[in-house]
């Protein structure tokens, strides 16, 4: 049996297309592949630059990304891989890219700079960064508004906010309702019970803290939600009150605190469910969820820390102090000099932050010494990695 293909080096006129792999993400153009033969139920492939890997028969068969296998007006995968295949494929190598002959007369194309980028156990790149802890010289990323309006300062502006969880937009015209067509640029507003869009001042008969013009302790908005909104965007309209200077702090980076300094602490707020619950006239909406939740490997997943917010706490008896006790070394890690961003909002700026992750608050301002506006929305950060892939397509 000949199951070992070698390069044909040169283009003729009869050769297929380069593989098209129905992506809209571009893939890389190389290297290309020298050598591809039937190995360990796989197929084994070695590229120019020396780099090796065996991809497992069913793995290349459910990535054909032919007519047949993947719509080709959605790109959305047709074929369903329930049947392990037993029958090796015959394998052909073309202008360095791997065709493969499968036995029921299906042909599938790979271009290889495609499967390089997919190798088992290689990450595949990605527009979206990784989280960052903020360090100790943490400032925002400040993104102009006229910049903003361009796909490069669109893509700095998210390219920071999903890495630092908070990121400013500023020199922005003071408008109502600019908070809401910037957002509409990355995404859909996400409503809740205080609207799409909402305004920040202090207001006859409140229904929420942040509608009067107390201080507002570190929080994160709508803990009492099954899933609060992931994306916080508050710009400044009117900002003249003495007081009411903004605070934020990264949840990811208390989190490592606290695990530092008490990691039974850190175990008790992620492992004990509180209740959370916002009542009005018409609303009555709760939740029982820890204050914190980490993934698998420990990393913060999401934060719900939220003082007027949180109901009675009803939890076993041998529990509550313990509980009570974690919470306040947690509370007293966020409000902390070292770990509180602190700044006056501009009109015409703009923030935005992760709700999951980097808490905010104000300081308490006094309405007859000026005018102190906010208006704010949410959005997914579904979103906002979307807009920020679409925008890296073009790069
Ligand atoms: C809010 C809030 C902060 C502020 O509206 O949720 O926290 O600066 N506002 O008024
Ligand atoms: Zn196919
Ligand atoms: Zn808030």
């Amino acid at each position: 049996m000949n199951n070992a293909a070698q390069t044909m080096p040169t283009a003729t006129k009869d050769s297929p297309q380069t593989p098209e792999m129905g992506e809209l993400t571009p893939y890389q153009t190389g290297p290309a592949l020298t050598q591809a033969m039937l190995a360990h139920g796989g197929v084994a492939l070695e590229w120019q630059d020396g780099q090796q890997t065996t991809l497992p028969l069913l793995w290349l068969r459910d990535h054909c990304a032919c007519q047949e296998c993947r719509h080709p007006q959605t790109r959305e995968r047709l074929y369903l891989p329930l049947e392990a295949i037993t029958e090796p494929p015959s394998l052909l190598l073309l202008d360095g890219h791997l065709q493969l002959n499968w036995q029921d007369g299906h042909v599938s194309a790979f271009h290889s700079g495609w499967l390089y980028q997919r190798r088992p156990n290689i990450m595949l790149p990605s527009a979206v960064p990784d989280t960052k802890p903020w360090e100790d010289s943490f400032t925002p990323e400040r993104v102009s508004h006229s910049d903003f309006l361009t796909p490069q300062g669109e893509k700095s502006w998210l390219t920071a906010m999903l890495r630092d969880g908070l990121a400013l937009i500023t020199d922005g015209p003071v408008v109502e309702e600019e908070v809401s067509r910037l957002a509409e640029r990355i995404g859909p507003l996400r409503a809740t019970n205080f609207g799409a869009r909402f305004d920040v001042r202090s207001k006859p008969n409140p229904n929420n803290a942040a509608y009067t013009a107390i201080g507002l302790p570190l929080h994160i908005d709508l803990p009492n939600w099954r899933q609060p909104p992931d994306i916080q965007l508050l710009y400044c309209l009117q900002n003249e009150a003495s007081g009411g200077e903004s605070l934020f702090a990264d949840g990811a980076r208390v989190v490592e605190a606290l695990r530092q300094q008490d990691p039974a602490a850190l175990a008790i707020l992620s492992k004990t469910p509180i209740d959370f619950r916002f009542q009005d006239e018409t609303h009555d909406i709760s939740i029982r969820a820890p204050v914190i939740t980490l993934d698998s490997e420990g990393a913060l997943v999401e934060m719900r820390l939220n003082n007027w917010i949180r109901d009675a706490l009803h939890l076993p008896l041998e529990q509550i102090d313990t509980w009570y006790s974690a919470y306040a070394l947690l509370w007293k890690l966020f409000h902390s000099e070292a770990h509180q961003l602190e700044f006056t909002l501009r009109p015409g700026q703009m923030i935005a932050f992760d709700n999951h992750r980097v808490l905010h608050g104000r300081r308490e301002f006094d309405p007859n010494s000026g005018a102190r506006h906010l208006q704010g929305t949410y959005l997914d950060r579904d979103m906002l990695t979307s807009r920020l892939r679409v925008l890296a397509r073009n790069v």
